[in-house]
C-alpha cells in the first residue's frame, strides 16, 4: 500500500523543458556550442551547473572558462529562462495533473516535489498548485543530483514516509534511475524517448488509475 506521491516538475507537472532548451540553445550560440534537441535530452533532470558542464564538454570547451565565468554563464541562462517563465499560467499544467492532485488531496494522500530546479516554488506558484504539495525538496541542500536517489529519499522524508511507500513520477532516465535506486515505485511519463526500468509508463497522468497505484 502506497502512502504518498513524489513528482518531478519539468516534463511531469508542466512542459518547461522547451524553455530550458531555448535558453540553453541561445547561451550555446553565444559561446559557440550547438545545443540541438537530441543533445538537450541529456540535460533533462540535470542541475543548472551540471548542464552547463555537459554543454561545455559537448563543445570541447570544458577548459575554456573559470568557475566565476561559468557562474556568470549559468546566471545568464537562468535570466532568460525566468523571463520565459513569466507567461506561465494554470493552463500550462500538463493534461490530468490538476485532476490527479485534486484526487490525491481528497483521498488524503500527500504529494511532494523532487526537482533539481531552483525555480520550482516560483513555477508552482505561477501554475496555481503550490498549496497542493506538502513538501518541495530544496535542491540547494543536496550533495548529489539525479540519478543519485538522495532527492527522492528527502522528498519521502518530507512526507514522513519511507521511500518504498511512495510512488515517484519522472520523465527523465536520470530520475527513473534515482527512484529505483531507493526502491520506490516508478511511473515513467513518456515524451518521446523510452524510459528504462520504470514500473509503469504513461503519456499523461489521465491514463493512470490512482486506486491501482496506491495498491502497488
Ligand atoms: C530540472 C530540469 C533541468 C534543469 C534543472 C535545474 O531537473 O529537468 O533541465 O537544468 O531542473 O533547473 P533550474 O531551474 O534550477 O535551472
Ligand atoms: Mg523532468
Amino acid at each position: 500500500m502506497k502512502k504518498g506521491f513524489i513528482f518531478d516538475l519539468d516534463g511531469v507537472i508542466t512542459d518547461t523543458a522547451k524553455y530550458h532548451f531555448i535558453a540553453w540553445r541561445n547561451l550555446g550560440a553565444k559561446i559557440g556550442v550547438d545545443v540541438d534537441l537530441k543533445f538537450n535530452e541529456q540535460l533533462k533532470g540535470i542541475s543548472r551547473m551540471d548542464s552547463l558542464d555537459r554543454i561545455l564538454a559537448h563543445g570541447g570547451k570544458e577548459n575554456d572558462f573559470t568557475l566565476e565565468e561559468k557562474e556568470a554563464l549559468a546566471a545568464q541562462k537562468n535570466d532568460e529562462y525566468v523571463t520565459l517563465l513569466q507567461s506561465l499560467t494554470p493552463a500550462d499544467l500538463l493534461p490530468g495533473v490538476k485532476e490527479f492532485l485534486d484526487q490525491a488531496n481528497t483521498k488524503g494522500v500527500p504529494c511532494a516535489i523532487a526537482s533539481a530546479s531552483k525555480n520550482a516554488p516560483f513555477i508552482l506558484e505561477k501554475l496555481g498548485v503550490k498549496d497542493q504539495f506538502a513538501g518541495i525538496v530544496d535542491p540547494a541542500t543536496l550533495h548529489k543530483g539525479k540519478p543519485d536517489p538522495e532527492i527522492f529519499i528527502k522528498a519521502a522524508e518530507l512526507l514522513n514516509i519511507k521511500p518504498e511507500e511512495a510512488v515517484g513520477f519522472e520523465d527523465a532516465q536520470a530520475g527513473i534511475d534515482g527512484i529505483k535506486a531507493c526502491h520506490m515505485f516508478a511511473v515513467g511519463v513518456l515524451s518521446g524517448e523510452p524510459l528504462h526500468g520504470a514500473d509503469v509508463t504513461c503519456h499523461e497522468l489521465t491514463e493512470l488509475n490512482m486506486d491501482e497505484l496506491l495498491q502497488k
